[in-house]
């Protein structure tokens, strides 16, 4: 059964945001995918995060929004034991040249696009969200097919990573014109973000699902991840030459575990809007955990590097079961 969002109706299986680039293209070496079947066809598209401002962030892009680097040296993985820890910190040109780029105009199919505002004080990232509300709204009628927005309030490589409930909360108030034209908010949590407030977002009015989990902060949530087995020398990004404040996100598989309990928990919480769970999704069977635990659609991210040539079995099975 087709579970609708404000009305939309998104796949049973999402991109996470960052999986397929700014405008679904993918990277580089989605190529190599292609020539083994692996396609993106059947699942919903998220954008990358964009910033209001154009971004440098740790992956240098071309102007055709491609990585300058083959293997970008913010990304960290661990293809054997299936994790990763990048430290891109949303690199991208701004709000203003990826919403009215003719790339996303001309979609057809319902997607999401993602936005962070990353200035240093709560009062700069508030004015920061109401000149992207502002672009959105001049460029929505260009657009063909009807959208979300992924509010990403947990992204580890910027310095806010967290941000007061109440900012959050002012958010999804501002988001009133665009919930009035017809977009669906979706706020990408964390695995590190408090139930307490995740209720407390899920019962704004503008708050029509949750998207979980971001990646987690390196070095967080030490009684739940096991950071010394993954990394016993610290964060290898650090040691890269990168000039990062932060040692990274992680993603992959020690996520799954955490994500599964968040679900729970909220579920069991009396947590009533649609939950999209992913996050360490990297066989088949960890869809049944996600939906055991309460989730009404997934999403994949890293699996798609991790673990490829399980990638199509993945969507085929989540489009069975959801
Ligand atoms: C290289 C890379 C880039 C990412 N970029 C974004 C991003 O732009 N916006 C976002 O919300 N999450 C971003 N993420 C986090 C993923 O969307 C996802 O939440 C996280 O990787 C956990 O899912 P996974 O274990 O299935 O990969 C990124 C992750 C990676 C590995």
């Amino acid at each position: 059964m087709k579970k609708l969002i404000y009305g939309i109706e998104f796949e049973p299986v999402w991109g996470m945001s960052g999986l397929l680039n700014f405008y679904g293209e993918g990277w580089p070496y989605h190529k190599i995918l292609k020539i083994f079947g692996i396609n993106f066809k059947s699942i919903t598209f998220v954008s990358k995060t964009t910033t209001l401002l154009p971004n440098k962030g740790n992956m240098p892009l071309k102007k055709n929004l491609m990585p300058v680097e083959l293997i970008p040296k913010s990304i960290y993985l661990n293809f054997f034991r299936k994790y990763a820890l990048n430290a891109v910190s949303l690199s991208g040109p701004g709000a203003e040249e990826i919403l009215s780029s003719k790339k996303l105009h001309q979609r057809t199919k319902p997607f999401q696009l993602s936005f962070m505002s990353v200035a240093p004080l709560g009062e700069e990232r508030l004015k920061e969200f109401a000149q992207f509300i502002k672009i959105l709204l001049r460029e929505y009628h260009n657009y063909k097919t009807q959208i979300g927005l992924q509010l990403n309030v947990t992204c580890p490589n910027t310095e806010h990573d967290n941000p007061e409930m109440k900012e959050i909360l002012t958010m999804l108030d501002m988001c009133d014109p665009l919930v009035g034209k017809g977009i669906a908010i979706i706020l990408k949590i964390s695995v590190e973000m408090p139930i307490a407030n995740v209720l407390t977002f899920g019962e704004h009015r503008n708050c029509h699902a949750i998207c979980t989990s971001n990646t987690v902060n390196f070095g967080n949530l030490p009684e739940k991840i096991n950071w010394k087995k993954l990394f016993p020398n610290g964060s290898p990004l650090l040691k890269r030459n990168l000039n990062i404040k932060k040692p990274g996100g992680l993603s992959g598989a020690p996520l799954l575990p955490l994500v599964v309990e968040q679900i729970k928990l909220l579920r069991e919480a009396g947590f009533k809007k649609h939950i999209n769970g992913g996050g360490g999704i990297i066989y088949k069977k960890d869809i049944n955990k996600l939906m055991e635990a309460g989730a009404d659609s997934i999403s994949i991210g890293s699996v798609v590097f991790l673990n490829p040539l399980a990638v199509p079995g993945i969507i085929k099975y989540a489009h069975k079961l959801f």
